[in-house]
């Protein structure tokens, strides 16, 4: 019963870090103006097999992938150089953006 207890604060714990990472604020009107070099890959409605659709996907997950490629947690030659030069608010705007546009997810198959 002890364990239990001590698991449930430290679940609780948990989550309230997690929350404390939330994605920052993002601003749609500014993420579309900075999405401009992304739509030749990310165009909602496009359908090419090579990139994914990231319309309407949720601003956090966009968010935490940007930081990813950013910190080259994850790795991708084009994507890597398209979120060099970005900032923490940059990457917060387009994902906000992103996921406020309407269309179907897809993920690349490799
Ligand atoms: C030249 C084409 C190209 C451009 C331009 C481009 N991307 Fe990408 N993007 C890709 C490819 C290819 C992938 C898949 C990479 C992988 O497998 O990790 C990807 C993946 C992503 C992902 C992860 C999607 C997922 O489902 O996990 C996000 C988010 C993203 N791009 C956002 C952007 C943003 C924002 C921009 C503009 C700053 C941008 N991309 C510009 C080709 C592009």
């Amino acid at each position: 019963m002890r364990t239990l207890l001590c698991m449930l604060v430290l679940g609780a714990s948990l989550g309230l870090s997690t929350q404390a990472a939330a994605i920052p604020p993002g601003d749609a009107e500014a993420g579309e103006s900075k999405a401009e070099p992304c739509m030749a890959c990310h165009a909602p409605g496009l359908d090419n097999p090579a990139f994914p659709r990231i319309s309407g996907q949720h601003a956090g997950y966009l968010y935490y992938s940007l930081r990813a490629y950013a910190s080259g947690d994850r790795q991708d030659p084009v994507m890597s150089g398209q979120v060099s030069g970005l900032s923490d608010r940059d990457m917060a705007d387009l994902a906000t953006y992103f996921s406020t546009l309407d269309g179907e997810l897809s993920t690349v198959s490799r």
